[in-house]
């Protein structure tokens, strides 16, 4: 079965001149960051994601606004409100997600394990299903 998606609380300094989060590789993700992006500019009900990886894990955090994600394993989805820049929603390989609900001006940062790689991904849910299915759990 794959890895369970988790949130992941991070550790905050926040003092009079405001708040500062943290994600270190090792510490808050289980694997080393090669690549950051950004979403932002989501109009109002449009949905991001609608795939899955192959080997690609991840960490999702909100640094502003808020937005849902819905993890599906292949067997059963549950969802996941991001609504502050000190948590983070760590997503493992074989994990279809979408990401839907974005407030006005919401960033969603996402830390990557790999570079961007078309190859990795299952833009099909049929394809996803087929592939969960196949694999040795
Ligand atoms: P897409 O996978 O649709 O984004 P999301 O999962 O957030 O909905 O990607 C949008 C476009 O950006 C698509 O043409 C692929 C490209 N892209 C890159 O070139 N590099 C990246 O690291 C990412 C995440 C996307």
């Amino acid at each position: 079965a794959a890895e369970p998606t988790r949130l992941v609380e991070l550790r905050e300094h926040a003092d009079a001149r405001g708040g500062l989060a943290v994600v270190e590789t090792g510490t808050d993700v289980p694997f080393p960051i090669e690549r950051v992006y950004y979403l932002y500019g989501i109009p109002q009900g449009a949905e991001r994601g609608g795939h899955g990886h192959r080997e690609l894990r991840q960490l999702m955090i909100a640094v502003h606004g808020r937005l849902r994600v819905t993890v599906d394993d292949g067997y059963r989805q549950a969802s996941y409100e991001l609504d502050r820049p000190g948590l983070g929603l760590y997503i493992g390989p074989m994990i279809w997600r979408r990401l839907t609900h974005f407030s006005p001006g919401a960033v969603a940062v996402v830390l990557a394990s790999a570079h961007y790689d078309e190859n990795d991904y299952f833009r099909e849910y049929t394809e996803f299903a087929r592939a969960v299915r196949e694999r040795p759990s």
